[in-house]
């Protein structure tokens, strides 16, 4: 039978994973019974954006977000609901109700272009493997010059475009629209604009597979050196993602998770021709810098984030290497120090550090393509054992460059170059064996190369300093009605509290509540307690019921952070917190309401006896309060 959306729904958030969820967009580092990251809803660089994997919820502790897994991904992702839903259903395999059943649209779309470009990948590699021709042998025998066997043109699927200007779209255009075939980037229009022929001709075609190994995208390399450009790539689509996308994360994901890193690499032949022997775990950007999104994705599959950077040796690929690794350290900043130095042998935790950055410098050869097939994958992956970690790295190539400055002002200018280097690191000793050396290695007196060292340390606290006063800013100034409403109304979502919905119901008012989005969730808290059975269901029931409503989401987060302050408390605790809150509010009204009384006796000096009958209802009102303080004392 067909399922409800209901249901459907409720399939859904039981296989959603929080922190799954929010790691694709975050890197999250446990801690306690949460995990913690930056927040991806406002710049920040020390984390107060937390997951809470029991209930299922995130919270930014500094701007407020708040929400569950479905919302993350509706707000992330900036898709609506029912998208999201749809979306997942398919993930899951989870048949939709007919009515929500998708007709034609963006999705449709999407997996039309997926299915584009796979027959388009098999229409390349079945040509170059199955074919005969004039090009096909000169596509051939490039490959061959550069080692590629058959064997790894199947496993890359690796293709031949011919120069012809048609022939994959008079092939395809039977199965797909024009449309289709244009936006997955197959496809040009020809300058009159009188018809379309193939994007790429006269290449060799290296598909492209997102994560999950559907085909979304093309490098074509030029088979001849009077080809320009060298790489012709397809570009952004809807299906692809260059800063987003790492080539070969498919091929490579399990090799990564075994051996807990991954090296990263510049070109797609350097990723084919390490992984083709036997270097698994091997990753590429695609024709694109480096950026934070290709970490937050590796840092899904290496627990203890080890990256190894494995670019060209040329100047080019070491000013890469250095980009690469601020890229790196900035999308791991706040999740703690990077790590500077073997210390194995004081703790084995893979979460001391918020990364290790290694580097590969082969001696010999421009790129690790070369350097495999040249020298072989066995000294390669000896390389990539005993690669420096990134700060022996960066002083050995800064020190490559002494001889260059000799009279007392260029060795001020090479001074310079050091600082930010020997500034990174954490640990005292270390510190000050390193300036030491780095000192006597450029000639000049440690105690001068250490007090710059200060001096610049002193102008980054200052910005540190900056940076949370700024933050401070940012947390919500909340009047103190509105907080203890807020905590009498979170003592629904204690999990233990020893009472039943009901019991808890019974106790709580709904006139303690003035605050608007208060009394909205309170009367959605009452129709939801005749159904639920408990406190994660109750938080499901409520995220579901204001999905399209952020704000109210913001808060149902705010009331289940405090909730979680009052877990753990004895059956008498637990009812003396909603007491407490209670006589709070009571007391906050009563101050609102002389407050007022006392106004209007202000104004109403010249009637005398309307004056005299308000200060008798006040004096009244006090004496009432009174006695009833003394009552509940
Ligand atoms: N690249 C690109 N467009 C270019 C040149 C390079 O997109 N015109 C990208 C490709 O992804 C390429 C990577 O940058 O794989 C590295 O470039 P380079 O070092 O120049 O090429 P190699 O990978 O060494 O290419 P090959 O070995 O085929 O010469
Ligand atoms: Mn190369």
């Amino acid at each position: 039978m067909a399922k409800t959306l209901e249901e459907v729904v409720s399939e859904i958030k039981n296989r959603l994973d929080i922190v799954e969820v929010v790691s694709e967009q975050v890197i999250l580092k446990k801690n306690g019974n949460h995990y913690w990251g930056l927040c991806p809803f406002h710049k920040e660089k020390t984390p107060s954006f937390s997951v809470n994997p029991q209930l299922g919820i995130y919270k930014c502790f500094g701007c407020g977000e708040g929400g569950d897994a479905l919302s993350f991904i509706m707000k992330t992702k900036n898709m609506d609901f029912m998208d999201v839903i749809k979306d997942l259903a398919q993930k899951y395999g989870i048949e939709m109700p007919v009515t929500f059943k998708k007709s034609e649209g963006t999705k449709d779309l999407k997996e039309q272009m997926m299915q584009a470009c796979e027959k388009a990948a098999m229409f390349y590699h079945d040509l170059l493997i199955n074919h005969k021709s004039q090009e096909i042998k000169e596509a051939t025998e490039y490959l061959t010059e550069r080692s590629i066997s058959r064997e790894i043109i199947d496993k890359f699927m690796l293709g031949l475009a011919p120069k012809n200007y048609t022939t994959l779209y008079d092939v395809l255009k039977k199965d797909f629209s024009d449309e289709v075939l244009e936006k997955a980037g197959l496809i040009l229009q020809t300058k009159e604009k009188k018809g379309y022929i193939d994007r790429f001709r006269g290449r060799i075609i290296i598909p492209i597979q997102n994560e999950n190994g559907e085909f979304v995208a093309f490098g074509a390399r030029a088979l001849s050196s009077e080809q320009s450009p060298k790489y012709l790539n397809s570009a952004d689509s809807l299906i692809y993602n260059k800063s987003r996308l790492l080539y070969g994360l498919y091929t490579a994901k399990d090799a990564i998770k075994a051996e807990d890193g991954v090296i990263l690499m510049e070109g797609y032949f350097d990723v084919i021709s390490a992984q083709a022997h036997g270097v698994e775990n091997v990753v590429g950007v695609c024709g694109t810098a480096l950026t934070s999104d290709h970490i937050k994705l590796l840092s899904r599959y290496t627990k203890s984030r080890k990256i190894y950077l494995s670019f060209d040796t040329d100047s080019a690929g070491q000013k890469a290497t250095n980009r690469g690794a601020t890229i790196i350290r900035e999308a791991f900043s706040g999740l703690g120090n990077i790590k500077q130095f073997d210390e194995s042998y004081i703790s084995t935790s893979d979460d001391k550090y918020s990364c290790e950055i290694r580097v590969v410098c082969p001696p010999e050869g421009k790129d690790p393509d070369e350097f495999i097939r040249t020298v072989g994958a066995e000294t390669f992956k000896q390389i990539v054992e005993n690669a420096p970690l990134l700060i022996d790295f960066q002083i050995n190539s800064i020190l490559k460059h002494k001889k260059e400055y000799k009279t007392p002002q260029e060795k001020v200018q090479f001074v310079k170059d050091f600082i930010p280097v020997l500034l990174e690191i954490n640990n005292e000793i270390i510190r000050s064996e390193y300036i030491k050396m780095v000192a006597d290695a450029i000639g000049v007196n440690d105690k001068s190369l250490e007090s710059e060292i200060r001096k610049a340390a002193r102008l980054n606290s200052l910005q540190q300093v900056e940076d949370k006063e700024v933050k401070q800013i940012v947390t919500k100034n909340v009047s103190i009605l509105e907080k203890t409403q807020k905590n009498l109304l979170s003592v629904f979502f204690v999990a233990d509290s020893h009472f039943s919905f009901a019991q808890i119901n019974e106790m709580i008012d709904n006139s303690y509540f003035s605050d608007e989005t208060l009394i909205n969730v309170k009367s959605t808290i009452d129709k939801l307690i005749c159904t639920v059975n408990n406190v994660k269901e109750l938080i499901e029931q409520l995220y579901t019921a204001y999905i399209e409503n952020p704000e109210i989401q913001q808060v149902l987060t705010d009331l289940i952070n405090i909730a979680e302050t009052f877990t753990n408390l004895s059956p008498e605790d637990f009812q003396s917190v909603i007491e407490e809150n209670i006589n709070r509010i009571n007391r906050c009204r009563w101050e609102d309401e002389k407050e007022k009384m006392r106004n209007l006796y202000k104004n109403a000096d010249e009637d005398d006896t309307e004056a005299l009958k308000i200060q008798m209802q006040l004096r009244d009102k006090i004496n009432n309060r009174i006695k009833s303080e003394k009552i509940n004392d």
